[in-house]
Protein backbone atom coordinates (compact mmCIF):
# COMPACT_ATOMS: atom_id res chain seq x y z
CA UNK A 1 0.00 0.00 0.00
CA UNK A 2 1.19 3.52 -1.19
CA UNK A 3 -0.52 5.83 1.70
CA UNK A 4 -0.28 5.45 5.22
CA UNK A 5 -4.48 5.92 6.46
CA UNK A 6 -7.26 4.25 4.88
CA UNK A 7 -9.61 5.94 2.93
CA UNK A 8 -13.11 4.22 3.15
CA UNK A 9 -15.46 4.45 0.48
CA UNK A 10 -17.67 1.70 1.51
CA UNK A 11 -19.96 2.91 3.20
CA UNK A 12 -21.11 5.87 5.56
CA UNK A 13 -21.46 3.50 8.19
CA UNK A 14 -18.08 2.87 8.58
CA UNK A 15 -17.50 6.38 10.15
CA UNK A 16 -16.39 6.19 13.79
CA UNK A 17 -17.88 7.73 16.93
CA UNK A 18 -16.56 11.35 16.95
CA UNK A 19 -14.56 12.30 20.01
CA UNK A 20 -17.36 14.55 20.77
CA UNK A 21 -19.85 12.04 20.93
CA UNK A 22 -17.31 10.06 22.92
CA UNK A 23 -17.28 12.11 25.41
CA UNK A 24 -21.16 12.78 25.59
CA UNK A 25 -21.35 9.10 25.70
CA UNK A 26 -19.22 9.01 29.05
CA UNK A 27 -20.56 11.56 30.59
CA UNK A 28 -24.54 10.49 29.40
CA UNK A 29 -27.02 10.41 32.50
CA UNK A 30 -28.55 6.94 31.95
CA UNK A 31 -32.14 5.07 33.55
CA UNK A 32 -33.89 2.04 32.41
CA UNK A 33 -35.23 3.14 29.10
CA UNK A 34 -37.60 -0.22 29.48
CA UNK A 35 -39.50 1.94 32.11
CA UNK A 36 -38.90 4.99 30.18
CA UNK A 37 -36.52 5.88 32.76
CA UNK A 38 -33.51 6.94 30.62
CA UNK A 39 -33.09 10.56 30.18
CA UNK A 40 -30.99 10.88 27.43
CA UNK A 41 -33.02 8.82 25.41
CA UNK A 42 -35.95 10.67 26.31
CA UNK A 43 -34.42 13.53 25.03
CA UNK A 44 -32.91 12.24 21.87
CA UNK A 45 -36.50 10.80 21.45
CA UNK A 46 -38.25 14.19 21.83
CA UNK A 47 -35.51 16.09 19.78
CA UNK A 48 -35.97 13.81 16.58
CA UNK A 49 -40.00 13.96 17.12
CA UNK A 50 -39.51 17.57 16.52
CA UNK A 51 -36.81 17.62 14.04
CA UNK A 52 -39.05 15.21 11.73
CA UNK A 53 -42.48 17.32 12.76
CA UNK A 54 -43.96 14.01 13.89
CA UNK A 55 -46.08 13.52 17.77
CA UNK A 56 -43.31 10.74 19.01
CA UNK A 57 -40.52 9.26 18.00
CA UNK A 58 -38.92 5.54 19.50
CA UNK A 59 -35.51 4.93 19.54
CA UNK A 60 -34.09 1.31 18.00
CA UNK A 61 -31.32 -0.33 17.37
CA UNK A 62 -31.29 -0.17 13.85
CA UNK A 63 -32.91 0.83 10.80
CA UNK A 64 -33.83 -2.49 9.63
CA UNK A 65 -35.27 -2.88 13.15
CA UNK A 66 -37.24 0.52 12.39
CA UNK A 67 -38.28 -0.40 9.20
CA UNK A 68 -39.45 -3.73 10.62
CA UNK A 69 -41.39 -2.24 14.20
CA UNK A 70 -43.14 0.33 11.86
CA UNK A 71 -44.41 -2.06 9.12
CA UNK A 72 -45.67 -4.32 12.21
CA UNK A 73 -47.32 -1.42 13.83
CA UNK A 74 -49.02 -0.18 10.29
CA UNK A 75 -50.26 -3.76 9.25
CA UNK A 76 -52.21 -7.16 9.51
CA UNK A 77 -50.32 -10.47 8.62
CA UNK A 78 -51.68 -11.30 5.33
CA UNK A 79 -52.09 -8.01 3.91
CA UNK A 80 -49.27 -6.55 1.09
CA UNK A 81 -47.17 -4.14 1.15
CA UNK A 82 -46.53 -1.70 -1.78
CA UNK A 83 -42.73 -0.65 -2.35
CA UNK A 84 -40.39 0.30 -5.25
CA UNK A 85 -38.40 -2.61 -6.51
CA UNK A 86 -35.23 -1.18 -6.09
CA UNK A 87 -36.08 -0.72 -1.98
CA UNK A 88 -33.92 -1.18 0.40
CA UNK A 89 -37.21 -3.15 2.57
CA UNK A 90 -37.43 -5.74 -0.18
CA UNK A 91 -33.88 -6.25 -1.32
CA UNK A 92 -31.60 -5.99 2.00
CA UNK A 93 -33.90 -6.45 5.11
CA UNK A 94 -33.89 -10.77 5.31
CA UNK A 95 -37.43 -10.82 3.92
CA UNK A 96 -38.48 -9.69 7.26
CA UNK A 97 -41.65 -8.06 5.92
CA UNK A 98 -42.60 -11.63 4.48
CA UNK A 99 -40.89 -13.86 7.83
CA UNK A 100 -42.24 -11.73 10.53
CA UNK A 101 -44.51 -9.17 9.78
CA UNK A 102 -46.72 -11.48 7.06
CA UNK A 103 -46.65 -9.14 4.44
CA UNK A 104 -46.93 -9.77 0.76
CA UNK A 105 -44.56 -7.39 -1.71
CA UNK A 106 -45.42 -6.06 -4.29
CA UNK A 107 -42.73 -4.29 -6.01
CA UNK A 108 -43.04 -1.68 -8.60
CA UNK A 109 -40.88 -0.07 -11.18
CA UNK A 110 -38.72 3.39 -10.50
CA UNK A 111 -35.74 3.68 -10.35
CA UNK A 112 -35.95 5.55 -7.28
CA UNK A 113 -39.58 6.93 -7.61
CA UNK A 114 -42.44 5.15 -7.67
CA UNK A 115 -45.47 6.97 -10.57
CA UNK A 116 -48.33 7.45 -8.30
CA UNK A 117 -50.56 6.00 -11.11
CA UNK A 118 -48.66 3.04 -10.70
CA UNK A 119 -49.29 2.85 -6.88
CA UNK A 120 -52.89 3.82 -7.51
CA UNK A 121 -53.17 0.66 -9.81
CA UNK A 122 -51.68 -1.62 -7.66
CA UNK A 123 -54.05 -0.72 -4.46
CA UNK A 124 -56.28 -3.59 -5.41
CA UNK A 125 -60.21 -3.06 -4.50
CA UNK A 126 -60.98 -4.71 -1.79
CA UNK A 127 -62.15 -8.24 -3.17
CA UNK A 128 -62.00 -11.88 -1.68
CA UNK A 129 -59.07 -12.82 -3.81
CA UNK A 130 -56.55 -10.51 -2.83
CA UNK A 131 -54.76 -9.55 -0.49
CA UNK A 132 -55.37 -5.70 0.89
CA UNK A 133 -52.79 -3.43 1.18
CA UNK A 134 -51.66 -2.46 4.13
CA UNK A 135 -48.88 0.17 3.70
CA UNK A 136 -47.20 1.77 1.17
CA UNK A 137 -43.82 2.13 1.92
CA UNK A 138 -41.03 5.10 0.16
CA UNK A 139 -37.25 5.53 0.50
CA UNK A 140 -35.33 8.77 0.44
CA UNK A 141 -32.72 9.30 0.01
CA UNK A 142 -32.82 6.30 -2.41
CA UNK A 143 -29.85 4.12 -2.14
CA UNK A 144 -30.01 1.38 -4.87
CA UNK A 145 -31.01 4.63 -7.35
CA UNK A 146 -27.07 6.26 -5.91
CA UNK A 147 -28.34 8.24 -2.93
CA UNK A 148 -31.16 10.16 -5.08
CA UNK A 149 -33.93 12.07 -3.15
CA UNK A 150 -37.72 12.03 -3.27
CA UNK A 151 -39.00 15.73 -3.49
CA UNK A 152 -41.66 17.00 -1.32
CA UNK A 153 -44.16 17.26 -4.53
CA UNK A 154 -42.88 13.27 -5.21
CA UNK A 155 -43.83 11.89 -1.19
CA UNK A 156 -46.72 13.96 -1.50
CA UNK A 157 -48.04 13.24 -4.86
CA UNK A 158 -47.97 9.15 -3.16
CA UNK A 159 -49.33 9.92 -0.03
CA UNK A 160 -52.16 11.43 -1.39
CA UNK A 161 -52.74 8.35 -3.50
CA UNK A 162 -52.73 6.80 0.02
CA UNK A 163 -55.04 9.03 1.74
CA UNK A 164 -57.77 8.61 -0.75
CA UNK A 165 -57.59 4.74 -0.40
CA UNK A 166 -57.23 4.83 3.55
CA UNK A 167 -53.77 3.42 3.40
CA UNK A 168 -50.72 4.54 5.63
CA UNK A 169 -47.22 5.07 4.26
CA UNK A 170 -44.05 5.36 5.77
CA UNK A 171 -41.04 6.53 4.51
CA UNK A 172 -37.72 4.67 5.17
CA UNK A 173 -35.59 8.21 5.63
CA UNK A 174 -32.44 6.22 6.38
CA UNK A 175 -30.54 9.67 5.05
CA UNK A 176 -33.14 11.36 5.14
CA UNK A 177 -31.24 14.51 6.41
CA UNK A 178 -29.22 14.25 3.41
CA UNK A 179 -32.54 14.73 0.97
CA UNK A 180 -33.17 17.31 3.02
CA UNK A 181 -29.97 19.31 2.38
CA UNK A 182 -29.72 18.15 -1.16
CA UNK A 183 -33.28 19.71 -1.78
CA UNK A 184 -32.89 22.93 0.50
CA UNK A 185 -36.20 22.17 2.46
CA UNK A 186 -36.61 21.28 6.14
CA UNK A 187 -36.57 17.07 6.62
CA UNK A 188 -40.67 17.60 8.53
CA UNK A 189 -41.48 18.91 4.92
CA UNK A 190 -40.72 15.67 3.59
CA UNK A 191 -41.89 13.29 6.18
CA UNK A 192 -44.99 15.79 6.82
CA UNK A 193 -47.03 13.85 4.44
CA UNK A 194 -46.30 10.19 5.38
CA UNK A 195 -48.04 8.65 8.98
CA UNK A 196 -44.21 7.92 10.17
CA UNK A 197 -40.40 7.74 9.06
CA UNK A 198 -37.41 5.93 10.03
CA UNK A 199 -33.98 7.54 10.22
CA UNK A 200 -30.66 6.36 10.78
CA UNK A 201 -28.03 7.79 13.09
CA UNK A 202 -25.42 5.68 12.46
CA UNK A 203 -25.05 6.29 8.65
CA UNK A 204 -24.40 10.18 7.14
CA UNK A 205 -25.03 11.57 10.63
CA UNK A 206 -21.92 8.95 12.00
CA UNK A 207 -23.06 7.92 15.40
CA UNK A 208 -21.96 4.51 16.40
CA UNK A 209 -25.49 3.13 16.61
CA UNK A 210 -29.66 4.04 16.53
CA UNK A 211 -32.09 4.52 14.37
CA UNK A 212 -34.95 6.73 15.47
CA UNK A 213 -38.86 5.75 14.17
CA UNK A 214 -41.59 8.95 14.45
CA UNK A 215 -44.98 9.18 14.06
CA UNK A 216 -48.36 9.90 15.50
CA UNK A 217 -48.52 9.38 19.37
CA UNK A 218 -50.74 6.06 19.04
CA UNK A 219 -48.21 4.77 16.52
CA UNK A 220 -45.22 5.25 18.48
CA UNK A 221 -46.75 3.52 21.43
CA UNK A 222 -47.71 0.12 18.89
CA UNK A 223 -44.13 0.32 17.30
CA UNK A 224 -42.50 0.51 21.11
CA UNK A 225 -44.51 -2.87 21.54
CA UNK A 226 -43.35 -4.45 18.67
CA UNK A 227 -39.46 -3.19 19.90
CA UNK A 228 -40.09 -5.30 22.87
CA UNK A 229 -41.29 -7.82 21.02
CA UNK A 230 -38.13 -8.22 18.44
CA UNK A 231 -36.17 -8.02 21.67
CA UNK A 232 -35.01 -4.28 21.46
CA UNK A 233 -35.84 -3.04 24.51
CA UNK A 234 -32.71 -2.15 26.45
CA UNK A 235 -31.85 -0.64 29.60
CA UNK A 236 -29.08 2.08 30.31
CA UNK A 237 -29.36 2.80 26.53
CA UNK A 238 -28.41 6.98 27.13
CA UNK A 239 -24.74 6.26 26.89
CA UNK A 240 -25.75 5.23 22.88
CA UNK A 241 -28.70 7.99 22.88
CA UNK A 242 -25.97 10.48 23.44
CA UNK A 243 -23.94 10.00 20.50
CA UNK A 244 -27.05 10.31 18.56
CA UNK A 245 -27.75 13.61 20.31
CA UNK A 246 -23.96 14.82 19.34
CA UNK A 247 -24.86 13.65 15.66
CA UNK A 248 -27.67 15.53 15.37
CA UNK A 249 -25.99 18.86 16.80
CA UNK A 250 -22.85 18.36 15.36
CA UNK A 251 -23.34 16.17 11.61
CA UNK A 252 -26.57 17.31 10.40
CA UNK A 253 -25.17 20.64 9.69
CA UNK A 254 -21.93 19.34 8.03
CA UNK A 255 -23.89 17.14 5.52
CA UNK A 256 -23.52 19.25 2.46
CA UNK A 257 -19.59 18.46 2.66
CA UNK A 258 -20.29 15.16 1.80
CA UNK A 259 -22.22 16.18 -1.23
CA UNK A 260 -19.68 18.08 -2.26
CA UNK A 261 -17.12 15.59 -1.85
CA UNK A 262 -19.27 13.00 -3.62
CA UNK A 263 -19.46 15.37 -6.64
CA UNK A 264 -16.17 16.07 -6.89
CA UNK A 265 -15.61 12.19 -6.96
CA UNK A 266 -18.09 11.91 -9.80
CA UNK A 267 -17.08 14.59 -11.71
CA UNK A 268 -13.35 13.45 -11.88
CA UNK A 269 -14.89 9.61 -12.93
CA UNK A 270 -16.84 11.14 -15.55
CA UNK A 271 -13.71 12.21 -17.87
CA UNK A 272 -12.45 8.66 -17.54
CA UNK A 273 -12.15 6.22 -19.94
CA UNK A 274 -14.65 3.68 -19.86
CA UNK A 275 -16.68 4.87 -17.10
CA UNK A 276 -20.65 5.30 -17.31
CA UNK A 277 -22.48 7.69 -14.42
CA UNK A 278 -24.89 9.70 -14.80
CA UNK A 279 -24.15 12.47 -12.98
CA UNK A 280 -27.76 13.56 -11.81
CA UNK A 281 -28.46 10.71 -9.55
CA UNK A 282 -24.98 12.26 -7.56
CA UNK A 283 -27.57 14.24 -5.34
CA UNK A 284 -26.38 13.23 -2.10
CA UNK A 285 -22.76 11.37 -0.66
CA UNK A 286 -22.90 8.26 -3.01
CA UNK A 287 -21.75 7.37 -6.20
CA UNK A 288 -22.77 4.80 -8.46
CA UNK A 289 -21.02 3.98 -11.60
CA UNK A 290 -20.30 1.51 -14.50
CA UNK A 291 -17.32 0.30 -15.38
CA UNK A 292 -17.49 -0.99 -18.80
CA UNK A 293 -13.87 -2.09 -20.08
CA UNK A 294 -12.05 -4.88 -21.40
CA UNK A 295 -9.16 -4.79 -19.84
CA UNK A 296 -10.51 -4.00 -15.87
CA UNK A 297 -13.46 -5.30 -14.22
CA UNK A 298 -15.46 -3.34 -11.27
CA UNK A 299 -13.54 -5.98 -8.85
CA UNK A 300 -10.39 -5.26 -10.56
CA UNK A 301 -10.90 -1.42 -9.83
CA UNK A 302 -11.51 -2.24 -6.50
CA UNK A 303 -8.46 -3.96 -6.39
CA UNK A 304 -6.42 -1.13 -7.74
CA UNK A 305 -7.13 1.44 -5.54
CA UNK A 306 -6.66 -0.72 -2.24
CA UNK A 307 -3.20 -0.25 -3.35
CA UNK A 308 -3.68 3.22 -2.99
CA UNK A 309 -5.38 2.66 0.91
CA UNK A 310 -8.33 3.41 -1.10
CA UNK A 311 -11.35 0.70 0.24
CA UNK A 312 -14.29 0.18 -2.21
CA UNK A 313 -16.44 -2.86 -3.15
CA UNK A 314 -17.82 -3.57 -6.16
CA UNK A 315 -21.36 -4.72 -6.47
CA UNK A 316 -21.37 -6.84 -9.47
CA UNK A 317 -18.16 -7.14 -12.34
CA UNK A 318 -19.63 -3.53 -13.88
CA UNK A 319 -21.10 -1.51 -10.41
CA UNK A 320 -19.61 0.08 -8.32
CA UNK A 321 -21.04 2.57 -5.29
CA UNK A 322 -18.57 5.13 -3.73
CA UNK A 323 -19.90 6.55 -0.86
CA UNK A 324 -18.39 9.61 1.34
CA UNK A 325 -18.87 10.72 5.07
CA UNK A 326 -17.38 12.47 7.51
CA UNK A 327 -13.83 10.26 7.82
CA UNK A 328 -13.53 11.12 4.01
CA UNK A 329 -11.62 14.74 4.04
CA UNK A 330 -11.03 16.71 1.44
CA UNK A 331 -7.65 15.93 1.09
CA UNK A 332 -8.62 12.15 0.79
CA UNK A 333 -11.13 12.95 -1.79
CA UNK A 334 -8.12 14.22 -4.01
CA UNK A 335 -6.28 11.20 -3.11
CA UNK A 336 -9.17 9.42 -4.27
CA UNK A 337 -9.53 11.51 -7.56
CA UNK A 338 -5.46 11.32 -7.85
CA UNK A 339 -5.75 7.65 -7.47
CA UNK A 340 -9.21 6.88 -9.99
CA UNK A 341 -6.88 8.54 -12.89
CA UNK A 342 -3.66 7.11 -12.32
CA UNK A 343 -5.62 3.76 -12.41
CA UNK A 344 -8.07 4.12 -15.01
CA UNK A 345 -6.16 7.36 -17.26
CA UNK A 346 -2.37 6.32 -16.92
CA UNK A 347 -0.48 8.43 -19.89
C1 LIG B 1 -32.10 3.01 2.83
C2 LIG B 1 -31.72 2.11 3.97
N1 LIG B 1 -32.67 1.70 4.81
C3 LIG B 1 -32.39 0.90 5.85
C4 LIG B 1 -31.11 0.47 6.08
C5 LIG B 1 -30.84 -0.50 7.23
O1 LIG B 1 -30.17 0.10 8.26
P1 LIG B 1 -29.35 -0.79 9.35
O2 LIG B 1 -28.10 -1.23 8.66
O3 LIG B 1 -29.10 0.19 10.46
O4 LIG B 1 -30.22 -1.91 9.74
C6 LIG B 1 -30.08 0.88 5.24
C7 LIG B 1 -28.70 0.42 5.48
O5 LIG B 1 -27.78 0.70 4.74
C8 LIG B 1 -30.39 1.74 4.16
O6 LIG B 1 -29.45 2.14 3.30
Amino acid sequence: MNESTVIDLRSDTKTLPSDLMRKAMAEAEVGDDVAGEDPTVNELEARAAEILGKEAALFVTSGTQGNLVSLLAHTQPGQKIILEQDAHIFHYERGGLARIAGLLAHPLPGHGAMDPADVEAAIWPQEVHRAPTGLIELENTHNRAGGSCLSVEQTEAICEVARRHRVPVHIDGARIFDAAVALEVPACQLAAPADSVTFCLSKSLGAPVGSLVCGSAEFIARAREFRKILGGGMRQVGIIAAAGLVALEHELPRLHEDHKKARQIAETLQELPGVYLDITTVQTNMVRFELHRDDMTAPDLCARLADYGINAIAQDAIRIRFVTHRDVSFADVERVCSALRTVLAPD
